[in-house]
């Protein structure tokens, strides 16, 4: 059982999201985790070379040159590990009520058609996807609607994403810590839900 941890933890050892990740590593027991560190791996943008190369190879179904492949190559590293994973954990603060651009930078570059997503094809079947997040307000974490404060947009993009993948199963974890007099009971429930979802996947 492989776990894939996705981090992006900008405010380092003061990081509020990473007492959140410290709370699942300390939960887990399993040996078999790799981590990816979007702080120190810089994820590929779409340009118009690489683009071009994604329509003919992804869609066309057409054989790239080993320039055109030259432009996909990260791509297939990336897309390759997250492949290999059973479980993935997300770790990253809200930033502008969703996902930081580092993150979803790297969610563009993993999500490929035949590769992680198809249509009418459930391409991550069997494998599981936890994100955990701080912010600085409090949000219901399932409710999204145009009315302040449910503006948290990162459960709702989560599903989104993750169920076109086909992942099983979706979890999504968000507290804010911004409050001292009740942060530790906060982390408190979030050890509980982390505990639930461990003993639902890590069998
Ligand atoms: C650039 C930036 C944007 C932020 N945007 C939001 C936001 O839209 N909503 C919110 O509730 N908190 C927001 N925050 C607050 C952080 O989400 C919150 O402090 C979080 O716990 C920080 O996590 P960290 O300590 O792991 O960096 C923002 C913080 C920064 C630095």
């Amino acid at each position: 059982m492989k776990t894939l941890v996705v981090k992006y933890l900008p405010t380092g050892s003061t990081s509020n999201t990473k007492k959140l990740l410290d709370v699942f590593l300390e939960e887990n027991k399993s040996q078999n985790i790799e981590t990816l560190d979007l702080l120190k791996d810089s994820m590929p943008i779409f340009d118009e070379a690489s683009i071009q190369a994604y329509y003919k190879r992804n869609y066309g179904g057409q054989k790239l040159d080993a320039v055109e492949a030259k432009t996909l190559e990260k791509n297939d590293q990336l897309i390759a590990q997250i492949k290999s994973a059973d479980v993935v954990v997300l770790a990253y603060p809200m930033h502008n009520f969703g996902i930081p651009a580092a993150v979803k930078a790297y969610l563009d570059a993993v999500i490929f058609k035949g590769e992680t997503f198809d249509y009418g094809v459930k391409s991550m079947a069997g494998k599981k996807v936890l994100t955990l997040f701080t912010s600085g307000g409090i949000y219901s974490e399932e409710t999204f609607n145009f009315d302040y404060p449910n503006w948290n947009t990162i459960a709702l993009q989560s599903k989104a994403m993750y169920g076109f993948m086909g992942f099983d199963d979706i979890e999504t974890i968000g507290t804010s810590l911004r409050d001292e007099a009740t942060a530790s009971e906060k982390l408190a429930e979030v050890r509980s839900k982390v505990k639930t979802i461990i003993a639902k996947w890590y069998k």
